[in-house]
């Protein structure tokens, strides 16, 4: 049995000083002790009329099934002002942030696009730019420490998402910049200057893919860009607006949480080498490894659900219109739930992390996110046996969309 992780486990304070640590700079690098603080309130603790905070794994699952809890859609985001941002105008106009009937409409629309044919198709990208981008590192290495997270573990998503949309390289890496920072406006907002990096990177999102969506109307190509504006030509299902968001929201999510996931996979498999070196040569072993991978650190720690009416929920009362904020990474170690829940073990049967959602905006690009993962960790494994961590990586300013800033690796001999 693995040892658990010391430095993610240690209970630190308690849970009031850990509430108002949690979306601090440092309680967004290293939120486990305070989720185990936060843990003695219960699985559902009251926040006052403003909120309340889910951190069960059962509470979590029926928060997400329960219709009354809804996602934080246009109406709401009107309410509070953030719709004037270009970053919540466009994140308004996507399935992730709408409700019924404009979330069916809207998920009844891009659905093929997830297909598993779609996704075998994808595979052979995957393996193309895993190839690619390990050959890379092996050019770049002096013997001294590089960073994963820019020479490889955003490279392979970026690579895979930007030639299904048909983006040409050169443009690849830069819109990266501007994806990551539409990602912060999921953080809490306490003032409203905080969302200019996410307009920003917005800004260039959009107006990159109007251009495109213009370019492909008038010469279709084979690829994402060209078939979605073809079907939105056909049956008038989207908006204009929505269908470049609809893409907005391909480019972000296809690219920012699978690279989280390719680091945190990488880390864990250079702290347990024994598994990691099995990840080389056992396709089961890659897949409990990815599964345990998500429950132990996902790439999303934080859903957002505003209540529609007043819900009378495991013996508390969420006020209509408050929010309740469900911690996936504090249910996907819910000692109920799971045993020694702290302790990296892929040996785990059954264990059905939250770290995809669930329920109706369960993720589409569940099953291309995991592929892209499967692929390239044993590719870059393989290629650098030795690799190992050179200093602790670290983490970007975010709790909701959370991920290595950093993570400096020596590749071995
Ligand atoms: C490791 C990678 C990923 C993680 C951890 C992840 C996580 C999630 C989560 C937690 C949700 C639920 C949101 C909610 O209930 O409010 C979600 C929804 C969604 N995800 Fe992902 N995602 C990943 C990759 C992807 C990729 C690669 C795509 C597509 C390119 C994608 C597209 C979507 C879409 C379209 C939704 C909205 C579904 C709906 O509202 O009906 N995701 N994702």
């Amino acid at each position: 049995m693995p040892a658990p992780d010391q430095q993610l486990t240690e209970p630190v304070m308690g849970p009031a000083e850990a509430l108002s640590e949690l979306f601090t700079p440092a309680g967004k690098h290293h939120p486990y002790p305070l989720y185990d603080a936060l843990w003695e309130l219960g699985p559902v603790i009251p926040l006052g009329p403003s909120g309340t905070l889910v951190l069960g794994y059962d509470e979590v699952c029926t928060a997400l099934r329960d219709p009354r809890f809804l996602v934080t859609d246009a109406a709401v985001h009107q309410a509070t002002g953030m719709i004037d941002h270009s970053s919540w105008q466009c994140f308004t106009k996507i399935m992730m942030f709408s409700n019924p009937p404009d979330h069916e409409r809207m998920r009844r629309f891009s659905r093929w696009a997830y297909s598993p044919g779609q996704v075998a198709e994808q595979r052979q990208l995957a393996v193309k730019a895993a190839e690619r981008w390990t050959a890379h590192l092996a050019d770049l290495d002096d013997g001294g420490p590089l960073d994963l997270v820019e020479a490889f573990a955003t490279r392979v998503p970026v690579a895979v998402t930007g030639e299904l949309l048909g983006i040409p390289e050169a443009d690849q890496m830069e819109l990266r910049t501007a994806i990551t920072a539409t990602t912060t406006a999921f953080e809490p907002i306490f003032d409203r200057a905080e969302l200019l990096p996410a307009d920003a990177g917005m800004d260039v999102l959009v107006g990159y893919l109007e251009d495109l969506v213009r370019e492909r109307r008038r010469r279709p190509g084979d690829d994402l860009v060209s078939a979605m504006v073809r079907d939105r030509d056909a049956d008038g299902a989207l908006s204009e607006e929505e269908l470049v968001s609809s893409l907005v929201m391909f480019l972000i999510a296809g690219v920012q949480s699978p690279s989280d996931l390719i680091g945190n996979t990488v880390r864990l498999a250079l702290e347990h080498p024994a598994e990691g070196h099995g990840m080389t040569t056992d396709d089961d072993l890659v897949s409990a490894f990815i599964t345990e991978t998500l429950r132990f650190d996902p790439p999303n720690h934080v859903l957002t659900r505003a209540a529609e009416t007043d819900i009378d929920f495991y013996g508390h009362r969420v006020v209509a219109g408050s929010r309740a904020l469900l911690v996936l990474a504090a249910a996907n170690r819910d000692p109920r739930r799971f045993t020694a829940p702290a302790t990296f073990d892929i040996t785990r049967k059954d264990i059905r992390p939250l770290s995809f959602g669930l329920g109706p905006h369960y993720c589409l690009g569940a099953a291309f996110a995991r592929m892209q993962v499967e692929v390239a960790v044993p590719i870059l494994l393989r290629r650098f046996p030795r690799m190992a961590l050179a200093g602790a990586p670290t983490y970007r300013d975010q709790l909701v969309t959370r991920g290595f800033a950093r993570m400096d690796v020596t590749l071995g001999p």
